[in-house]
């Protein structure tokens, strides 16, 4: 049994979602879980992990500075164990984008910061207009009215693959 931390970067719950999902997948194979927000990893010792996940959503083309700011912080320390990174975007719900070589967020993401993850993933996200502002749903309508997704002000549409998101979980167990 190894203790393996898993840290979320989310504006809307979608990645912590994940991470959930993550953690059953990860405890079923005999594995112990924290989950813990970017944000609160400065209170975390990250010596007492075995391994070290990160999942990071998409907002408005970019993961959020602290994701970076946390692997800058924190990178000689993740390259010490085993170690994993997944993004959570709406662009991976296209077939020829839902892969880490395919994504271009995951692409740039890479070539932005010198870690080199072990293992690598991209789920695609949700759209809930409901919970989004006026201006962010109707600049997110706007988005998918131009890529052919849904425009209904009220739509809500989960794409994550969740059998996919189990793989990733046991390949991280395995890891
Ligand atoms: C304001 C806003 C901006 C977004 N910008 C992008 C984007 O630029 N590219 C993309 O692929 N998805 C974008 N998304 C979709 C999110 O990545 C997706 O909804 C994801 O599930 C959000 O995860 P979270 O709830 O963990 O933050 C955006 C969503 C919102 C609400």
């Amino acid at each position: 049994m190894v203790n393996i931390l898993v840290i979320y970067s989310t504006t809307d719950g979608h990645t912590r979602k994940i991470c959930l999902r993550l953690k059953q997948v990860i405890e079923q194979h005999g594995h112990q879980v924290k989950l813990v927000s970017i944000n609160e990893t400065p209170d975390v010792d990250l010596q007492l992990f075995d391994k070290i996940v990160i999942g990071a959503s998409i907002r408005y083309g970019k993961h959020r500075p602290q994701v970076y700011e946390f692997i800058e912080r924190n990178q000689e320390l993740l390259e010490t164990r085993p170690n994993a990174f997944f993004s959570v975007n709406i662009v991976a719900r296209k077939p020829e984008k839902n892969r880490p070589e395919t994504n271009p967020y995951v692409i740039k993401f890479l070539k932005k910061i010198a870690w080199k993850p072990g293992e690598l993933a991209v789920f695609a996200g949700k759209i809930d207009y409901p919970k989004y502002s006026f201006w962010e749903r109707n600049i997110i309508r706007f988005i998918m009215w131009m890529t052919k997704g849904p425009t209904g002000p009220e739509s809500v549409v989960e794409y994550t693959d969740w059998a996919e998101v189990e793989v990733f979980g046991r390949r991280v167990s395995e890891m």
